[in-house]
């Protein structure tokens, strides 16, 4: 790989040992994937927060970066195991917190905004169409080369950190053109209107054609709320990086030949096979981290009710204070919910405390029942509410 001559230096150790030891990384990665270069990133996006999944390894390995390293580009984080202020009212345990604690203060030390969320595109990390990143946490890398078009592998925590600590990233993969084009077109023939519509579509197209790139067509609109959705699910349940979505997103592509419908049957069953059927014992809102339109909503719906379930609302703590200015917060407390800040119904340490999880996402539902091992129900934001507070 051909690198210039600051990131040869910066290989050689001249910029500190966490520059070295991320230049490492991604030179390694660039060999393996054959990149002839390293390109400038604008922004990162870092997973793998969770202390859940660090373990003290990670937990050591970062440490270890945060003695001389500095991140060179804005870098926001992705969920951690916890609310890093509500933590006890979520019922996390002591020495979790501890551990999740560290986690983030050395995160900080690096220079990366520690406020934890999914969706960093509601909280600033929006660089401009057609910009390189370097994001991890496959919603949003989803979100971020179909919606934004922005340009980004799926990159892992470590990965990610790398090109923090450098602002660079191996040039292979969807940093190319050529492999950003449509490969299957995607007929769908189904009432598109709601979140849990755009969830079951993401499951249904996901499941049938995987990791290709698709060419959506026949959906006249979508908000940036169901898109959310609709990258979460496909992401999920295809683990694919991109789509196009004719008339929607911002990307040019190339039609392929090769086509497949979506018919309203198949959506039906999708919606039906994320239902188990149980009496839910948790509800959650919020995966992906909700929008500031969506705690409106929700604050709408609790205002004068007491919810009788546990009920979490996941939310990015920016768009919690500014929903606190709105009043929308002590409307949603005052029902008894619980806002959730920094984490998620996934990775917060809770298998075990709950049986059966209500969620409007569909990603959720994959999570809740392979990480946490719950049951599940998949339900409209109305009727989830209607629900947990009847
Ligand atoms: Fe975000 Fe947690 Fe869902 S990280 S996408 S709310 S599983």
């Amino acid at each position: 790989m051909q690198l210039t001559k600051e990131e040869q230096e910066m290989l050689d150790g001249k910029y500190g040992n966490a520059v070295k030891s991320s230049m490492n990384i991604l030179v390694s990665l660039g060999e393996i994937f054959g990149a002839k270069r390293l390109i400038d990133v604008a922004s990162v996006q870092i997973a793998g927060v969770s202390y859940h999944n660090l373990g003290d390894a990670g937990l050591d390995y970062l440490a270890d970066l945060a003695k001389d390293g500095k991140v060179r580009v804005l870098t926001t984080l992705n969920p951690a195991g916890m609310d890093m202020e509500n933590w006890k009212a979520l019922g996390i345990p002591e020495d979790f917190a501890d551990k999740q604690i560290k986690v983030i203060e050395a995160f900080k030390k690096m220079g990366v905004v520690t406020t934890c969320t999914c969706t960093p595109y509601f909280i600033g990390n929006v660089p401009h169409y057609g910009q390189n990143v370097s994001w991890a946490e496959s919603s949003a890398v989803c979100y971020a080369n179909s919606v934004l078009g922005l340009k980004t592998n799926r990159e892992g925590g470590p990965s990610a950190l790398a090109s923090a600590l450098t602002g660079k990233t191996p040039e292979f993969g969807m940093h190319l053109d050529e492999n950003r084009q449509a490969e299957v077109i995607v007929n769908v023939d189904a009432g598109m209107e709601t979140i849990t519509d755009f969830g079951a579509l993401g499951y249904v197209i996901g499941k049938k054609i995987g990791k290709k790139i698709a060419l959506i067509r026949g959906i006249e609109k979508a908000s940036v709320e169901q898109l959310k959705s609709f990258c979460a699910s496909i992401a999920t349940y295809g683990g694919t990086a991109l789509f196009h979505m004719e008339g929607i997103t911002p990307n040019k592509t190339t039609v392929p030949k090769d086509s497949v419908d979506v018919s309203q049957p198949e959506l039906d069953k999708a919606k039906e096979e994320m239902n188990d059927g149980e009496e839910p014992d948790i509800y959650a809102i919020g995966c992906p981290h909700l929008s500031l339109k969506e705690v409106e909503d929700i604050a709408k719906r609790l205002e004068g009710k007491k919810v009788k379930k546990e009920m979490w609302i996941c939310v990015a703590r920016p768009i919690k204070r500014t929903a606190e200015q709105m009043g929308y917060i002590k409307t949603i407390e005052d029902s008894g919910a619980k806002i959730a800040c920094d984490t998620c119904m996934v990775v917060a340490p809770i298998k075990g405390r709950f049986k059966c999880l209500a969620t409007d996402s569909a990603k959720g539902c994959f999570y809740g029942r392979g990480k946490n091992s719950f049951k599940v129900v998949f339900r409209e934001i109305p009727e989830l509410i209607e629900e947990a507070t009847k």
